[in-house]
Order: structure tokens, then C-alpha cells, then sequence
């Protein structure tokens, strides 16, 4: 089972070779990926051959293989982490029962909700990344963004493969519609907000596969607890994918961090204009991005109280982050959770159910998980010996989801009038003019072992490689 067979058209270590009308239907479907790749995915890149890994195994020690591959003949396949054992379900009203092969039909709607939502921001970020390529920093960063976007790709045939083999004619039509939606696009956008913003640059890519890369690491940890293990099985395998995208995202930020802290160091300086000058991003430039994608990043989690967060769960469709590490009864009921509000003018905690609060819980975790982060960019910044230190904006700030949506607060927590927010947005989102600064730095470096001025080379190549690797032949 947990081989997998590259001699088919769609690699996949599923047995599809014996369910012959799934795999004509997902047959099918190919050509319709290929063609939204084609449209959609990373620009002018037909002839690229680019130094990829591909899945040869689904065991974690060893799943990778390096090699050149031209990038529109990446294998895009359909791989699940072996089934475990009677594996029991182990959250929800259903604890202790068998968890299911299949759906139960009471089920099916959610579920498929579930999975088309996730499905839905695996194209979508390839869409917003597509035209990063063309302002590559290096090659080695050129590499990086199309392993993330194939890997997108891959993950949008994980939920794919659900859809056709567990949902029917339903499912094909669901399957059809992932290639449909465009990000950004006015009369059929991609589902959720964050997945339609743009990527225009790539500190912007950076911060985005740094949180939001994350989003879907707590999202998919939340799936691979589900009930219906199929689900569960798929996600956990696409787990050891998303780990890299969060790679790239924080070692790509800590380059930048680097970069600037040696040219502030270099100019006896922190004044922006004098950095600005010489070419990098100042760190109240960084800090303004930070809090934008951390902010949208947050909403992605939906609303702070949410009957379905406590269906999804009692029905045992989606668990906790970390569910199996927990120490309650796993069922909940009864327990309450504390969620923030703004009430009269100021922010108050709110003790209510837990079911209800899920959301809000997954957004903690997903929070408490992000600054850690943040702390380890903080580390490269002291080392240089700059007193600046970056922060994790306040929950509560620029908020568009949920009781907090619409509240006017500060990155420390502050509720401000209207007037004060008007006064201050400018420090604490990214403005016009730092958009238009960023984008300006973006030119494209592809001499192998070049990189852009505004980012220091990392410190180890990819598969050990040296940093003057041809990581990407264009051909
Ligand atoms: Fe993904
Ligand atoms: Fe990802």
C-alpha cells in the first residue's frame, strides 16, 4: 500500500489500478489540471527543468528524491500515509467506535464542505504566486517557490481524489469547480478572503508561506484527527509537504532580517531613508507586513464562537491540533472557553462553550505556534546587536472575522477611535508607498549563486547543495 507506483499515469500508492471507473474518472480530470496549470501556475515556465523533490515513499524518513524535472512533467499524484490498524475514533460523540472507511451518509454535506474549503486554497495560492518568478531574488528562491507550488498542486489532488472517489457525480462537480475559481477574480473568487489577495512581491511570499502556509499546517493537523480516515490519512501525508512552504517562509524572512541587520550595522544606522537607500528593507517596513499577514492569516480560522466548529466536532469530522496529546475527555461538553470581545468600548473576555469556541481554540494554537517563530527572527536581530524587536500584532487587531471584526485596535492592544486609527494605521499597516518601495527592489537574479541585495544567501543549499547550484536550467 504505501509504495508508489510511478509506472501509471496518476502515480498513487492507493491501488488505483483496481477501481477502474475512479481512475478514468480522475483520468478525466488530468488534462483539466494540466490545462489550469498551464493557465494558472507559474508563469513562462514550459521549459524549465527545475531541481525538485518528488515523493518516492510515504514513510517520513525518506520520502524525497531530488532531481531535474520539467516542470509541466512533475508527477502529481495521490499518496496516503498507511492506514493504521482499527484505528478508533477518538474524539467526539463517537469516541471509541471504529473510525470509517467510508462516509455516513448524515455526514456527506459537511464533509464535503470540509474538504472542498481546503481543496479551494491549494489552487488559489498557486494562482497568487504566479507571477513571483519573473522577481526572483536567486535561483535558489526560484526553486523553493515552484516546489511550493507543485506541492499546491499535489494538494489539490489529495482533495480531489476524496472528492471523485467518495462523493459521486457531487464530487466530480466540486472537482470541476476547484479548477474554476480564481483568485482575486470579481464573479467567481477563490472561497476564502485571504486566498484572494495578491502576492505582488516577495517579502509579501515570504510572510505568506510563513503564516499562512501555517494556517493550513493547524487546519490539516485539525483534518488528520477526523473520524473518516481517508481524510485523515491524506492529510497527514500532505503534513510533511506543508513543512517545507513554512520552511521557506521563515528562513526567507530571517535572510531579509540578516540582510538589513548587516547593512544597519554597516551604516552605524536604523534610520529608514539611509537604509531604504542602500537598497534593503528597513525592519518597520518588515514589522507593517508582519502585522498585515498575520492579521488575515488569524480570520482564516472563521468565527471566535461557531456551531458549526461544534458540530464538525461532536460529529467527529474534524478534531483539536493535536487531539491525541490532550489530556480531557474529548468530548467537551459542559467545558468553556475563553473568547475576546469588544463591549462598550473596551475588549472582555467572555467565558462560553467550548464546542462553540473550537475556532477560537485552533486560532490560539495557531498563534502560540506562529510567535515562536517570530522570537527565532528577534534571535537574529539581537545577535547583531539591534535593539528592535519585532511583535506579533494583538489578537484584536485588524480584524475582519468574527466578534472582533471591524474593532479598532492597536498592534498592542489598544481600542482607538476611529480619529486615533486614522492617525496611526499608517505605522502599523504596509502603505502605498512601502508597497510601491518593495516592489521596486524586485528585479530578477538568476546567476547561479547571485542573490538580490535586499536578502542574504542561506545557509545551506537545498539537499546539501552549494549555493552557486543551477537549481533551475531554463533551457
Ligand atoms: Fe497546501
Ligand atoms: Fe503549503
Amino acid at each position: 500500500m504505501s509504495t508508489i507506483n510511478y509506472s501509471e499515469k496518476i502515480p498513487n500508492n492507493v491501488n488505483l489500478s483496481d477501481d477502474r471507473t475512479l481512475k478514468r474518472a480522475l483520468e478525466q480530470w488530468q488534462p483539466n489540471f494540466l490545462q489550469w496549470w498551464g493557465d494558472m501556475g507559474p508563469d513562462g515556465t514550459q521549459n524549465f527543468d527545475v531541481y525538485l523533490r518528488t515523493a518516492v515513499s510515504v514513510d517520513p524518513q525518506g520520502w524525497a528524491q531530488f532531481d531535474h524535472v520539467k516542470l509541466p512533467d512533475y508527477r502529481w499524484g495521490i499518496f496516503l500515509t498507511p492506514a493504521e490498524q482499527d484505528r478508533k475514533i477518538h474524539f467526539g460523540d463517537h469516541l471509541g467506535e471504529s473510525a470509517w472507511q467510508d462516509i455516513p451518509g448524515e455526514y456527506r454535506a459537511n464533509l464535503r464542505r470540509i474538504i472542498v474549503t481546503q481543496g479551494d486554497t491549494e489552487p488559489a495560492s498557486v494562482e497568487q504566486q504566479r507571477h513571483l518568478g519573473k522577481t526572483c531574488p536567486s535561483q535558489y528562491d526560484l526553486r523553493n517557490l515552484f516546489q511550493v507550488n507543485v506541492e499546491e498542486g499535489r494538494h489539490l489532488w489529495a482533495m480531489v481524489y476524496l472528492l471523485h472517489k467518495y462523493f459521486g457525480r457531487d464530487g466530480r462537480e466540486e472537482a470541476e469547480a476547484l479548477l474554476e475559481r480564481r483568485s482575486g477574480q470579481q464573479d467567481n473568487p477563490r472561497i476564502l478572503q485571504a486566498f484572494n489577495e495578491e502576492t505582488p512581491d516577495w517579502l509579501s511570499f515570504f510572510m505568506f508561506t510563513y503564516f499562512t502556509d501555517r494556517d493550513g499546517k493547524f487546519q490539516l493537523c485539525a483534518l488528520a484527527e477526523s473520524s473518516f480516515d481517508p481524510l485523515a490519512r491524506t492529510t497527514k501525508f500532505m503534513l510533511t509537504e506543508e513543512a517545507h512552504h513554512m520552511f521557506v517562509g521563515e528562513s526567507g524572512i530571517g535572510r531579509i532580517i540578516n540582510r538589513t541587520c548587516a547593512a544597519m550595522n554597516e551604516h552605524k544606522t536604523d534610520d529608514v531613508a539611509t537604509l531604504r537607500a542602500a537598497g534593503v528593507i528597513d525592519l518597520p517596513t518588515l514589522q507593517r507586513y508582519l502585522n498585515f499577514h498575520f492579521s488575515v492569516t488569524i480570520d482564516l480560522f472563521g468565527a471566535d464562537e461557531s456551531s458549526n466548529a461544534a458540530t464538525f466536532y461532536s460529529t467527529g469530522l474534524k478534531g483539536r491540533y493535536e487531539e491525541g496529546k490532550r489530556m480531557d475527555d474529548h468530548v467537551l461538553k459542559g467545558q468553556t472557553y475563553k473568547v475576546l470581545s469588544l463591549q462598550n468600548g473596551q475588549l472582555v473576555e467572555r467565558e462560553v462553550p467550548m464546542l462553540n469556541a473550537l475556532n477560537e481554540v485552533l486560532r490560539d494554537d495557531f498563534i502560540k505556534d506562529s510567535i515562536g517563530g517570530v522570537e527565532r527572527w528577534n534571535k537574529l536581530i539581537e545577535k547583531a546587536g539591534i535593539p528592535f524587536r519585532l511583535k506579533a500584532p494583538h489578537k484584536a487587531f485588524h480584524r475582519n472575522i468574527g466578534s472582533l471584526s471591524g474593532a479598532k485596535v492597536s498592534p498592542d492592544g489598544r481600542v482607538l477611535s476611529d480619529n486615533e486609527w486614522k492617525a496611526n494605521v499608517d505605522q502599523w499597516l504596509p502603505t502605498d508607498a512601502d508597497r510601491a518601495y518593495v516592489a521596486g527592489l524586485m528585479g530578477r537574479v538568476v546567476e547561479p549563486g547571485k542573490f538580490a541585495n535586499w536578502i542574504a544567501p542561506p545557509v545551506m543549499g537545498i539537499n546539501r547543495q552549494p549555493n552557486d547550484f543551477e537549481y533551475v536550467r531554463f533551457n
